[in-house]
């Protein structure tokens, strides 16, 4: 049932996005001796030092070498609100520079448009991580949060499509009609958020997003599917989300602060039946939650 093609990452990568820069550089360490082999952050999160940082000790304290960790970064495309400048090539080009320097690597290996919001210049961001590729600063290339809309902007234009896609997919939000696309045209598909549909997810002051109070009363279910599911195969709920994605061929990025949810989200080696993911199939809601400001795959 696995989808191996186009692996861009290892499919178990550790989300930092809420980590604090100490709290990254905790659990990326701690993620990479107990087995992930992924880390992903972003300029807007404000932790690639702590992941840097993280990445020294594992070189130090293990025989892990740069060559055995994937670290993907995001660049700030801008235009997400007026006085949010969109980067042109130079910003571009500083953006990368600067997230190399505070990770203190040479190159990452994949390197995103966090969004599709710089709008008339995603042309020319895409056309410089072409480049950037190019002279070895990024290993891959892709974006995130790109529409079937946007990508064919780039086909438009007659440049190449991105090695990955980083989208919301969990079963509440499953947009079928993009993953088709994605997968014909080989686009590794990265799946975040991945675990909305927990009463735990995100419910800590300050962690906004657009999830609905009937979704959290919903999470909080007792009969909910997720719950019943994890009961079956003795796992946890969260062991079920990011086991359905695995299985569909999306890589995953579970983020936590908590060490023992950490290693709970790499453990997933069992297998969801066919009838029942046949079942989850049938929940999805539709639109997007995780962007308080709204659904970025929507930007025109
Ligand atoms: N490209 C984008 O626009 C974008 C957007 C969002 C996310 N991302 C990436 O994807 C990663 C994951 O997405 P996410 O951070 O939204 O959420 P997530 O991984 O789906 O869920 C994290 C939330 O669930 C809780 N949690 C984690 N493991 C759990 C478990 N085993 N049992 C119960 N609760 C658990 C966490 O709390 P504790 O931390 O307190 O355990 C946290 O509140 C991000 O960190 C980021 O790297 C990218």
């Amino acid at each position: 049932m696995e989808n191996n093609t186009n692996n861009i990452v290892p499919r178990i990568g550790l989300g930092t996005y809420n980590m604090s820069s100490k709290e990254a550089e905790d659990l990326s360490y701690a993620a990479i001796k107990y087995g992930y082999r992924h880390i992903d952050t972003a300029a807007v999160y404000r932790n690639e030092e702590g992941v840097g940082k993280a990445l020294k000790k594992i070189f130090s304290d293990t025989d892990l070498n740069r060559n055995d960790i994937a670290i993907s970064t995001k660049l700030w495309p801008g235009g997400m609100v007026k006085v949010d400048r969109v980067k042109n090539k130079e910003g571009t080009i500083k953006s990368l520079e600067k997230s190399l320097r505070n990770l203190d690597l040479d190159y990452v290996d994949l390197y995103l448009i966090h969004s599709p919001h710089a709008k008339g210049k995603r042309i020319e961001q895409w056309e410089t991580l072409l480049t950037l590729q190019e002279i070895g600063k990024a290993k891959n290339i892709g974006v995130s949060n790109w529409g079937i809309n946007h990508l064919e902007e780039l086909v438009k234009n007659g440049l190449p499509l991105p090695s990955a896609n980083q989208i919301e997919i969990h079963p509440w939000s499953q947009k079928p009609e993009l993953v088709l696309y994605l997968k014909e045209k080989g686009i590794d598909i990265i799946a975040y958020s991945s675990l909305v549909p927990l009463s735990t997810w995100r419910h800590k002051d300050g962690e906004n997003s657009l999830k609905t109070d009937e979704m959290y009363k919903d999470s909080e279910d007792s009969d909910s599917p997720f719950k019943k599911l994890a009961t079956q195969y003795e796992v946890t709920e969260a062991q079920i989300l990011l086991k359905w994605a695995l299985q569909l061929g999306y890589a995953i990025l579970p983020k936590s602060i908590q060490i023992e949810r950490m290693k709970n989200n790499f453990d997933l080696n069992f297998t969801i039946s066919e009838s029942d993911m046949n079942l989850i199939k049938k929940l999805d809601r539709g639109g997007s939650v995780t962007w308080e400001y709204g659904d970025p795959l929507a930007v025109q």
